[in-house]
């Protein structure tokens, strides 16, 4: 159950979901035709302990099967991996082309164990802040320490729930400077009225010419064979790894709150979205139906300010 003001280790609740996401970057980086690679994924995942390593085992198996061996009408490379991959895609894109723009100030909220600043090619004077809670910054600064980051990257332990505005500033932010935002796997372990207030300080923070990407889901779903499936399938491995995760305890719903694409729009910046289905699509991987009908549901976003509004 969640509570305002909860707080978690890399292993507990919320920052357990930052090591589900990175074995699956893991198991992509092993594929041959992988659509990126994350060398440092692995290793993270692995000092989280064995049953960690189960996990990132059994999504390697699952990513080279292909097809559901089960038969249960959803291929093992499940569409919940196969969201996670398009969005991987999708926001390295968007920080060559910001990169390509020449904003040199990165935000990446909700970090967990994303190793961009490790990983991607970033033109020299770039700072990356990555922000997320104490202790899941503390695994991957004692995980990652003898790696050289591939930038000026600055990690601020705070809660998004608190005055994180007030450390990014402490910690050399530049509030003149165009900032590319990022908010990948966040909004839904967010209240509504925090994710409101998130945006107020994202907006009172991004100079002309600042852009954030972010993922959302719409519309309720309907349960089918195939999500039940999926779920059976989540609960049976996270069982044989002896790991306690509810990730529908974790989430608020997107009902209610409003919608990233409305709000930035409400407030003057140009909001672009990208669909998972197409994107992997153009990338060669074609999804099955069943697949597709859940993907669906997920959308990228990209907003950039303009010069006459805040
Ligand atoms: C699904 S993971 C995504 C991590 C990373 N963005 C990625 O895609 O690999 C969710 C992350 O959000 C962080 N998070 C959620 N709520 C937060 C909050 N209120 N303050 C700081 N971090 C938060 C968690 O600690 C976790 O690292």
């Amino acid at each position: 159950m969640r509570s305002d003001d909860d707080s978690w280790d890399i292993t507990e609740s919320v920052g357990a979901t930052a090591l589900g996401v990175a074995a699956m970057r893991a198991a992509e980086t092993r594929r041959p035709d992988a659509l990126f690679r994350d060398p440092y994924a692995a290793r993270l995942v692995e000092a989280a302990g064995s049953g960690w390593s189960h996990i990132m085992r059994a999504q390697v198996a699952a990513t080279s099967a292909g097809a559901d061996p089960a038969g249960e009408g959803e291929p093992a490379y499940s569409s919940l991996a196969a969201m996670l991959i398009a969005r991987t895609v999708y926001f390295d894109e968007y920080f060559a082309a910001a990169s390509a723009a020449g904003i040199r100030q990165v935000v990446i909220l909700a970090s967990g164990l994303d190793a961009r600043a490790y990983r991607l090619e970033w033109p020299s004077g770039t700072v990356v802040f990555e922000i997320d809670q104490p202790k899941v910054l503390e695994f991957k600064n004692s995980v990652l320490a003898d790696e050289q980051p591939a930038v000026d990257r600055r990690a601020i332990a705070v809660d998004l729930r608190q005055d994180w505005p007030k450390e990014l500033w402490d910690n050399g932010f530049d509030p003149t400077a165009p900032t590319a935002w990022l908010a990948e796997g966040l909004l839904r372990y967010l209240p509504g009225e925090a994710q409101d207030r998130l945006f107020d300080d994202i907006a009172a923070l991004s100079a002309p010419g600042s852009r954030i990407a972010l993922n959302i889901g719409r519309g309720r779903r309907e349960d089918s064979p195939a999500r039940r499936a999926m779920r059976e399938r989540r609960k049976r491995l996270l069982a044989e790894a002896g790991i306690t995760l509810n990730l529908e305890e974790l989430w608020y719903p997107w009902e209610g709150r409003t919608d990233p694409r409305d709000w930035f729009a409400a407030h003057g910046w140009t909001v672009t979205t990208g669909d998972p289905v197409s994107l992997l699509t153009d990338h060669g991987r074609e999804q099955p139906d069943v697949a597709r009908a859940e993907l669906n549901h997920h959308i990228l976003m990209t907003a950039t300010r303009g010069d006459e509004n805040r």
